[in-house]
């Protein structure tokens, strides 16, 4: 009975008495922190608050990993204060404290050395110094000012704590950690509730060909969501609008494009260049099937069955197929012929130019002018003409080793029973 009582009485007196153990804890550490230098020399807020715990101590353990730290920064970089002040009133307004910043606030807290040039450039000449700047341009940024706190500020894409330098595979910006770090937020139905945007990019995006390359493949030239959206402000360099941002890696294909009759027509009607077909988010794997009057074509999404536009798909689509099938056919034949032993790699190199040519064939449908592909496939026909010629002279060699072995083993027959004819009647004579 009454040890219940004293537990209950001590659990209601718990936050007196928590408070009162770290009141103790203070009073030891500034006794056992000022006289050892090596310690005063640390700064006084690391020394106390990795004696403290939860998120108070958790700041230090993550500084390990911290790229400020690495440069020799701390605590007292960014939150301001008197490190070399032993008590709490290291953490004096009047020493330049600055508390916690609430998340309206942390660009400029960050901004303070990052938009800085003079001082940035001390450690890094190339950095850039333009991130808040940028980051105010942004949708996060601009709702940021009106008081949208549910917006991305630095810490919710670099963290904090350790802030980890880009390059390291950790980083949460790292480029294939990326698409997860804007999915906690983008991906979130719940979080996202009441914006009236889709949340269904991070799915998408694993889907497509950019994601399976980046994320499967490995190949870091393939986008991100950064490599689409910028990585602070509302679009990546050199771009005037998201909707357009193919053309910065697709440069060859917008070449093409901007020459065709749809540039005109989509500006006119004010559609994107290229995710008018291809999408953004689940840009799929291009087939040629895409182009045509089939049901996966693009071109019957707008074009009438018997108008210019589709009787041109059906031309391109040909031409295409043309090349296809006489270089499918070649390959075989040659393959035939490699197979049976004839020496064929001049006819192997033929062949890759006529591959060449389709690939870029394929390329220039985005002219949408059916005698501009026909110009590139009849030059692959060529090549794939030579090598139907090569394969067919490869066999024809193979069929007349076949009939000089056959005459040969006929000669060696032939021969070999006169002998033993010859043998015999020698034999008889002898008897
Ligand atoms: C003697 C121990 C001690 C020292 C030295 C100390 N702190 Fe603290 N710090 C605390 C305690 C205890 C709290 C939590 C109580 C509070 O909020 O006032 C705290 C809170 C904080 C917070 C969080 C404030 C909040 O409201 O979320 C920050 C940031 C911080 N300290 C930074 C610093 C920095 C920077 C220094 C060095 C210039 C420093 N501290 C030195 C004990 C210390
Ligand atoms: C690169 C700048 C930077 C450095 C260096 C830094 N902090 Fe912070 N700290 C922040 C920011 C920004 C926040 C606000 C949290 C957020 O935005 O997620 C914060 C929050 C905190 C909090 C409140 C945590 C909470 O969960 O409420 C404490 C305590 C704190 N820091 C202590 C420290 C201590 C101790 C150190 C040194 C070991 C340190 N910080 C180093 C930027 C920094
Ligand atoms: C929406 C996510 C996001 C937000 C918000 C964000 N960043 Fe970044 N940050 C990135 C990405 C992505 C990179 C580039 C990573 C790479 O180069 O691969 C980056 C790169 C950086 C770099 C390295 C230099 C550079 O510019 O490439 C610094 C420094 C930086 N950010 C600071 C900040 C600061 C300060 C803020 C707040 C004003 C901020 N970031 C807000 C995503 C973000
Ligand atoms: C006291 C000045 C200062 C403050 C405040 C500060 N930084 Fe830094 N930051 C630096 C310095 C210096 C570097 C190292 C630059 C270098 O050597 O490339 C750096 C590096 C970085 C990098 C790594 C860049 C890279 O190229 O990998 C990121 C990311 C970053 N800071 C983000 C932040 C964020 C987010 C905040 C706010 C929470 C912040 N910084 C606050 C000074 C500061
Ligand atoms: C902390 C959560 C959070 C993170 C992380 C985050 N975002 Fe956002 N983002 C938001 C919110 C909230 C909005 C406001 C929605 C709106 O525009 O109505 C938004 C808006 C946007 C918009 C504008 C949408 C529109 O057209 O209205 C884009 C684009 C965007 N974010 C891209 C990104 C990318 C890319 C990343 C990662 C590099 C990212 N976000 C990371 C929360 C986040
Ligand atoms: C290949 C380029 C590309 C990539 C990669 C990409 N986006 Fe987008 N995103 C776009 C385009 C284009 C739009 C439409 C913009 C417009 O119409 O102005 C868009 C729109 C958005 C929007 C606005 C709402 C919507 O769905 O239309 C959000 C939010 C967004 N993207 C987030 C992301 C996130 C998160 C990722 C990574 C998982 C990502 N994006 C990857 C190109 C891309
Ligand atoms: C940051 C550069 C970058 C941006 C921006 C970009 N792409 Fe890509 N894209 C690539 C790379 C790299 C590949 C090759 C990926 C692989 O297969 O390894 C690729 C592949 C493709 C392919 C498949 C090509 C093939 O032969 O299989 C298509 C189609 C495509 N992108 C369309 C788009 C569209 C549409 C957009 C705009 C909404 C876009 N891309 C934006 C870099 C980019
Ligand atoms: C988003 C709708 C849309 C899609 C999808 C589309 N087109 Fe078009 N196309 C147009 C518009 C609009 C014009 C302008 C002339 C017109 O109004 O017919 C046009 C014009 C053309 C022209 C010039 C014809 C003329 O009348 O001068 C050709 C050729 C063409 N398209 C081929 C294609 C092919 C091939 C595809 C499939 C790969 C395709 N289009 C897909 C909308 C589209
Ligand atoms: C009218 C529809 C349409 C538009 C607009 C369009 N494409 Fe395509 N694209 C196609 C079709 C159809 C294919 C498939 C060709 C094939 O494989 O036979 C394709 C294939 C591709 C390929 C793979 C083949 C190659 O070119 O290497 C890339 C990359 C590509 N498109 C990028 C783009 C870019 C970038 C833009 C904008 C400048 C764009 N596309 C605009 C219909 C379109």
């Amino acid at each position: 009975m009454r040890s219940q009582t004293f537990l209950r009485n001590s659990l209601r007196h718990s936050a007196a008495l928590r408070a009162l153990l770290r009141a103790i804890l203070f009073f030891v550490l500034l006794i056992v922190g000022s006289p050892s230098p090596s310690v005063a020399q640390q700064e006084s807020c690391v020394t106390c608050h990795q004696a403290l715990e939860g998120r108070l101590a958790a700041p230090v353990k993550g500084m390990d990993a911290d790229v400020h730290a690495k440069r020799g920064l701390s605590c007292s970089s960014c939150h301001g204060g008197d490190p070399k002040r032993i008590g709490m009133d290291a953490m004096d307004p009047r020493a330049g404290y600055l508390g916690t910043p609430k998340p309206s606030e942390v660009p400029a807290f960050c901004g303070r050395c990052h938009s800085d040039p003079a001082y940035m450039r001390r450690y890094n000449p190339r950095i850039r110094t333009d991130q808040v700047a940028e980051y105010r341009t942004s949708v996060h940024g601009q709702r940021l000012v009106r008081g949208d706190t549910k917006v991305a500020t630095c810490t919710s894409c670099h963290g904090v704590h350790p802030v980890r330098a880009v390059s390291d595979p950790r980083s949460p910006v790292y480029a294939t950690n990326i698409p997860t770090t804007c999915g906690r937020c983008h991906a979130d139905p719940a979080y996202m509730k009441g914006y009236g945007i889709p949340t269904d990019q991070l799915a998408k995006y694993k889907r497509s060909i950019h994601g399976e390359a980046l994320l499967q493949r490995g190949n870091r030239l393939a986008p991100a969501c950064n490599g689409c959206h910028g990585n602070h402000g509302a679009v990546p360099p050199g771009v005037e609008s998201v909707a357009n941002v193919c053309s910065v890696c697709h440069s060859a294909t917008r070449d093409l494009f901007v020459k065709s009759p749809h540039k005109v027509a989509f500006d006119r009607m004010g559609l994107p260049e290229c995710s008018t077909c291809h999408g953004n988010h689940e840009v799929a794997r291009p087939t040629d099937e895409m182009i045509g009057t089939g049901p996966e074509a693009f071109c019957t999404r707008c074009h009438e069955p018997g108008s210019k536009g589709l009787a041109a798909a059906q031309a391109m689509r040909a031409s295409l197929e043309a090349l296809k099938s006489r270089l499918a056919e070649a390959e075989t034949l040659v393959a035939k012929a490699a197979n049976a032993g004839v020496e064929m790699s001049d006819a192997r190199l033929t062949l890759q130019e006529a591959q060449t040519r389709l690939i870029q064939a394929r390329n220039v449908i985005h002219s949408f002018n059916p005698k501009q592909v026909e110009a590139v496939t009849t030059e692959g026909l060529k090549f794939a003409e030579k090598g139907v010629a090569a394969g067919k002279a490869g066999l024809a060699e193979v069929q007349f080793r076949r009939r000089g072995l056959s005459i040969a083993l006929v000669i060696l027959v032939g021969t070999a029973i006169l002998l033993f004819l010859k043998a015999r009647e020698i034999e008889r004579q002898k008897m």
